[in-house]
């Protein structure tokens, strides 16, 4: 398989990586870091099929399973293992990353730690993981997320330092996720209720024809939950996807977040319980393992917006991310975008002259549909993208972005192992 450095960077021969004194690793860039696999829980619904299910537990499942169907993998052979959620108490809390390890039965040799970055905590969990191979540090990792809003209600618990408002370092509304899309819609006045409703149907139909497809199916591991008599069940399908959605329906929901607004929970992502995970590892050892990588990492950046409008984040830090490649949004032949908002996405779409129903954009749909439990839904969208990878052997890069709470924006740019024609290399410095 080709290794693509990022820009500038020579490409490193797997065979000459470690060398003989001192175990010592010769220099790795981000393009030697590959995705060999990644699972998710069914998302529930907040006070639904997991109501009774631990939080922990949901995450200990996507672990457990990557080493299921990952047996050339030796569990020793993990060398960290990152878990994300934005709420570190209860059934969240002593230290994620290493609680969730020692649950899934990894040997107490291997370390792991808890991480937060809110809605890109997985996504986070996954860039450090990556910058710990490429740094030569570890070689083998477990990244992902948890979020159990069921459990953990968001913003529970949190006492904001005053002197955010009081010295009005942000607006009121940057702290409720809903009044910082309506502030988009007052920015972006084109982006209507019409269109975003719109934009909120299509990701119902295209999640439904996924599923109708069995698009899930390797994207997911069923999860013990609370069945309808009050026993238990396996979960096998998320909760949250409303097929029979249209925008007739739509645009009678009321606003929640202001009177006479745009959004609805028909145009929202919902409030949801659910983890997801990634085994990462560096190209030469998943050669010596013979495991086939379904993403190889280009690059990724984040950046801060105004926290009022957090869901512009993805904008900057797409821009950021594709300059650091080299590349530009017409080099993209896959966009997994999470759907914190429509009208975020949208944003994302007029920014970069995509139509509202571009193809390459959540071809499986999105959280509207799907739902998004906050800190897990960086890793799902990557086992989306990598399932749409191999799917599309003429798409030679794809991303993963998400917007971020308290204004941030999170991208990953990646290339496609199953590219047909890899032979051609990134241009330097192309413009964005
Ligand atoms: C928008 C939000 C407040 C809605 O919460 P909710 O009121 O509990 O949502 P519900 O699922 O009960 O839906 C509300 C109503 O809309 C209806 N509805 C929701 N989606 C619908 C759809 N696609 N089609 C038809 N009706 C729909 C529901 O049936 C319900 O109707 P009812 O009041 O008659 O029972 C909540 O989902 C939310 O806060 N989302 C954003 C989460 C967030 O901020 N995440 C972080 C992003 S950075």
């Amino acid at each position: 398989m080709k290794v693509e450095p990022m820009t500038g960077t020579a490409t490193i021969d797997p065979s000459a990586r470690t060398t003989p004194d001192a175990g010592r690793t010769a220099a790795r860039s981000l393009g030697d870091v590959v995705v060999l696999d990644a699972v998710r829980t069914p998302f529930g619904r907040a006070g639904g099929a997991f109501t009774r299910t631990r939080a922990d537990d949901l995450v200990v499942r996507c672990l457990r399973e990557l080493l299921r169907r990952n047996p050339e993998l030796a569990p020793d052979a993990v060398d960290e293992v990152a878990i994300a959620a934005s709420t570190q108490t209860g059934d969240q809390g002593l230290t994620l990353g290493r609680s969730a390890g020692i649950l899934a039965g990894l040997p107490a040799s291997v370390p792991g730690y808890a991480i937060d970055r809110m809605c890109a905590g997985a996504l986070t969990a996954v860039t450090n993981s990556a910058a710990g191979i490429a740094a030569g540090a570890i070689d083998v990792a477990l990244a992902g997320g948890v979020e159990h809003m069921g459990h953990h209600p968001m913003g529970d618990g949190v006492d904001p330092n005053p002197r955010f408002l009081a010295e009005r370092l942000v607006d009121g509304s940057a702290l409720v996720m809903g009044r910082t899309a309506e502030n988009l819609h007052d920015e972006l006045p084109h982006v209507t209720r019409e269109r975003a409703d719109a934009y909120a149907v299509g990701s119902q139909q295209r999640y439904a024809a996924a599923r109708a497809a069995g698009v899930f199916d390797e994207l997911m591991v069923p999860v013990a939950g609370r069945a309808e008599d009050g026993g238990w069940t396996l979960v096998t399908a998320d909760e949250q996807p409303r097929p029979e959605s249209t925008v007739e329906v739509l645009a009678g929901l009321r606003t929640p977040f202001r009177p006479h607004g745009r959004v609805t929970a028909g145009n929202a992502a919902g409030l949801n319980d659910g983890a997801a995970a990634v085994l990462l590892a560096d190209a030469g050892t998943a050669e010596r393992l013979g495991m086939a990588p379904k993403l190889q990492m280009v690059s990724y950046a984040f950046t801060g917006v105004a926290p009022e409008t957090m869901g512009f984040g993805p904008i900057p830090a797409t821009r950021k991310a594709l300059a650091k490649a080299g590349l530009g949004i017409d080099d993209i032949g896959l966009i997994e975008i999470n759907e914190a908002f429509a009208v975020q996405v949208l944003a994302f779409t007029d920014a970069f002259g995509l139509d509202d129903d571009d193809p390459r954009v959540n071809p499986y749909g999105g959280a509207i549909a799907i739902g998004h439990p906050l800190a897990a839904s960086g890793a799902r969208l990557i086992g989306q993208l990598g399932h749409g990878f191999a799917a599309h052997p003429e798409v030679r890069y794809g991303l993963t972005t998400l917007c971020v709470g308290l204004g941030m924006g999170a991208t990953v740019v990646w290339e496609n192992p199953h590219h047909h024609d890899a032979s051609t290399t990134i241009a330097a410095g192309a413009s964005t």
